[in-house]
């Protein structure tokens, strides 16, 4: 049998992999991903020559190659790949409902053909939008999405949950707050302030910085995921957090504590449009029903990180001057 991850050469994909090839010694881990800028093969070395392991380079909105890749005897389809910068869709809203809409929906199309096993789709909680001063997000509340990334996880969400109701599909949505960890692409705000932090660089910090994220170690999340696909119940949604809500200001102060570096460095710039305030998501469901919850305390977490980073200056240097795109081509000569 084989488990069929899409988007696992990035962030949270290439620690799923990580983990899926170990959990899973018996099923063949496919990883289809398009390698964009965000997909960095140098987060899956660790296990490039695990047996159970293949990377098959290709796009989630390309039918054709989606139908020769997915096998027939599939499990599972674990879906992640998507254009996951806030920011990025602020400039450009196009490749977001491209790849985060059409390429879901395309996945669950060949997905149904092939008659796949369960449909884990990674969603966010972003799709609840800004939550209110102490406000939760639980999984029965309406979705009301700030951002174009946001907007375009939604629409992703709702042909998921379309699909599980019309065809009967097996289908799962999990949505996970901000994940932190070894391997995240240093446009997102914490990857971003350890490598300046480290090379004592200015901090930009949008607005007042007020603003609350509920951080997860993404092992944590990772574990959650490989829960639910066994163990969840079809048809459900469930919230994956880390039950750590800070402000920006108060934890990048904590960060320059871990670094040793002083809070000059934190230099407010103008202000993202549409910032969502608060994100905050409950996740007493999957406390209750299968038994997870978050293990690593967020202290622990950043100093376990920044010491990645510190040990790790060969990716950050590579990831940071783009030399990490040309490892395809040498690894796998364009293929
Ligand atoms: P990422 O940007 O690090 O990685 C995305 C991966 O998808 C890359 O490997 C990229 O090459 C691949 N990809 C992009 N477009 C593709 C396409 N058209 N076809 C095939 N592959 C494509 O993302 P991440 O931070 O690891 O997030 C993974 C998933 O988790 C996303 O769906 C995101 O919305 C969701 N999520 C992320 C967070 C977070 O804090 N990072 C939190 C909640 C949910
Ligand atoms: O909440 C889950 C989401 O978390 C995921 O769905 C997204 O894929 C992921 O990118 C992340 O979105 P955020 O917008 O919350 O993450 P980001 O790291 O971009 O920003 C975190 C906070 O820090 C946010 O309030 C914006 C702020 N920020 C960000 C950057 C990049 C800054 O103050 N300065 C920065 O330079």
């Amino acid at each position: 049998m084989s488990i069929f991850v899409t988007g696992g050469a990035g962030f949270i994909g290439s620690q799923f992999i990580r983990d899926a090839v170990r959990c899973h010694p018996t099923e063949l881990i496919i990883n289809f991903d398009a390698l964009t800028y965000a997909g960095n093969l140098h987060n899956l070395a660790p296990v490039a020559d695990f047996a159970n392991y293949r990377l098959v380079k290709g796009n989630i909105c390309d039918e054709n190659a989606v139908l020769a890749a997915m096998p027939d005897d599939c499990a599972a389809v674990v879906h992640f790949a998507a254009e996951s910068h806030v920011d990025r869709s602020i400039l450009s809203a196009k490749e977001f409902v491209e790849t985060n809409v059409l390429g879901t929906q395309v996945l669950l199309d060949i997905a149904r053909h092939k008659r796949a096993g369960r449909f884990l789709h990674i969603s966010t909680d972003e799709v609840g939008g800004s939550m209110e001063p102490g406000q939760w997000f639980t999984e029965d509340m309406p979705l009301i999405p700030s951002s174009p990334y946001a907007a375009s996880k939604t629409a992703a969400e709702h042909m998921v949950r379309a699909a599980a109701h019309t065809f009967g599909m097996d289908a799962i949505v999990t949505r996970t707050s901000n994940n932190y960890g070894p391997y995240q692409f240093p446009e997102k705000l914490l990857p971003l302030a350890i490598s300046n932090a480290m090379q004592g660089e200015p901090i930009p910090v949008y607005g007042d910085g007020l603003q609350e994220r509920d951080w997860i170690h993404v092992a944590d999340n990772t574990r959650a995921l490989l829960i639910v696909l066994s163990k969840g119940r079809r048809g459900e949604t469930y919230h994956i957090g880390g039950k750590s809500p800070l402000r920006n200001l108060d934890m990048l102060k904590l960060l320059l504590q871990v670094t040793g570096q002083p809070e000059s460095l934190l230099t407010h710039v103008t202000d993202r449009l549409g910032h969502d305030r608060r994100y905050a998501v409950d996740c007493s469901k999957i406390e209750r029903e299968l038994g997870w919850t978050p293990e690593i305390p967020f202290e622990e977490g950043l100093r376990a990180t920044v010491a990645w980073y510190r040990d790790n200056q060969d990716w950050v240097q590579r990831t940071r001057s783009g030399e990490y795109r040309k490892y395809y081509e040498s690894m796998y000569g364009g293929r």
